[in-house]
């Protein structure tokens, strides 16, 4: 098949679906690839890389006049979305992250096209896609870079250290949500030397928190409920979210950092942290909050901005693996063409299929939605 590999025009976008390094895998599947001109640029790639790699480097129509697309962000805003639908034919393959369950109206937009999509959002947790699991690729990378962030806002060291000029206390670093950008979060914290505690409402996460050598922090909630078929935290209710923030205050009170990573799936994250319990925290202390697209888990977050109230720094970044591009995108690479060699293996693209991989991230049909949790939903149709 012919694959083609668009630049990025999300705002401020810097990663590339497919690196060089993994071109090869493509062609000696015997795919073409076609990469637009200076699609790897931001993340550090060059065309003559790309080149020399075997892809054919060509215009954005060349790009678009392919059978399958791969590209990292197809949730388009504004005008950049219409000069690219523009570019689309119905029947193509469109393979990458799309934020199906939160918007709604820009899939609607595509499937008008009459195209097929494949969200990667919504690849099962399954050990057979780990290797395809973008989620978990790119939280591993925001859990690291969050914790840097917060080192850096933080007006005091992670570490203890002992010197001529005196002791120096550990930084008590606090993560909630002990998933897979919390447990990075974790291990970095930890690495840097900081005292790192952690809650998460799926209990079965204890061990792996304390095997990190973090202490994992016991509240009196009924979390039996917790966790769906997928892996995945439910929802609760607002009386479970207002006893948790209670139980939390005083360990949120006593940190230099807390890192906020609780989601759940399609829905508005919970918020855990709110106005009062910031003001019960120590001037310069700092708050990243990575659920902050979804809302935020403190009450203060603004998606994309720095808030400081009463000396604490709110962190409310929406992007991080796009700040760390040239490893982002090598991952993301890994992830999405292991999926796209999946995808195709029999020579074609089984749309009708019993391989839950192929399934559950097929959302789009030939310009129809078909994926079950969308069929007929309005979830997300303001976005
Ligand atoms: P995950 O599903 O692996 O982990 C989320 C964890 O939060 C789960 O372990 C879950 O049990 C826990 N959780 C849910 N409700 C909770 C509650 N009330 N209290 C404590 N824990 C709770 O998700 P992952 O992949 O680690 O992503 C975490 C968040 O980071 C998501 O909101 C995701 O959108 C966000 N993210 C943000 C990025 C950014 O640049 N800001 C980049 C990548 C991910």
């Amino acid at each position: 098949m012919i694959v083609g590999v668009p630049r990025e025009i999300y705002p401020e976008e810097r990663r590339v679906a497919i690196v060089p390094a993994t071109v090869p895998s493509l062609t000696k599947a015997g795919h073409v690839v076609r990469v637009e001109t200076g699609a790897g640029m931001a993340a550090g790639f060059s065309d003559e890389e790309y080149r020399s790699k075997g892809a054919e480097v060509v215009s954005r129509r060349d790009v678009f006049a392919s059978e399958v697309l791969l590209g990292v962000r197809w949730d388009i805003p504004g005008e950049a979305r219409a000069e690219t639908l523009d570019l689309v034919r119905p029947k193509q393959v469109i393979v990458g992250s799309w934020d199906p369950l939160s918007k709604r109206e820009n899939l609607v937009a595509w499937a008008e096209k009459g195209v097929s999509i494949f969200a990667l959002e919504l690849l099962p947790r399954i050990t057979r896609a780990q290797s395809m699991d973008i989620l978990s690729s790119m939280a591993t990378l925001a859990g690291y870079r969050a914790v840097i962030l917060a080192a850096m806002a933080l007006p005091k060291i992670f570490p203890m250290l002992m010197t001529a000029a005196g002791t120096l206390t550990p930084a008590k670093v606090f993560v909630v949500g002990a998933g897979v950008a919390g447990l990075q979060a974790i291990a970095t914290a930890r690495r840097l030397g900081a005292a790192v505690s952690a809650y998460d409402v799926r209990p079965a996460v204890k061990e792996q928190v304390q095997s990190l050598g973090a202490k994992f922090i016991e509240l009196d909630l009924e979390t039996s409920g917790a966790e769906d078929q997928r892996g995945y935290a439910k929802a609760m209710d607002e009386s479970f979210y207002q006893k948790q923030r209670e139980m939390m205050f005083r360990v949120v009170a006593e940190s230099d950092v807390v890192i906020t990573t609780a989601s759940v799936p399609g829905k508005k994250a919970p918020v855990l942290i709110t106005r009062e319990m910031v003001a019960g925290m120590a001037r310069g202390s700092v708050i990243v909050d990575l659920a902050a697209e979804r809302g935020g888990n403190c009450e203060l977050t603004q998606p994309g901005k720095t808030v400081i109230e009463n000396g604490v720094t709110i962190l409310g970044p929406t992007n991080l693996p796009s700040e760390i591009p040239f490893h982002a995108s090598q991952m993301f690479s890994r992830n999405i063409s292991t999926f796209f060699l999946h995808l195709c293996k029999t020579g074609s693209i089984p749309f009708e299929t019993d391989d839950e991989i192929i399934r559950d991230t097929l959302v789009v049909r030939d310009g129809e939605i078909v994926h079950p949790m969308l069929v007929g939903s309005s979830a997300g149709a303001t976005a």
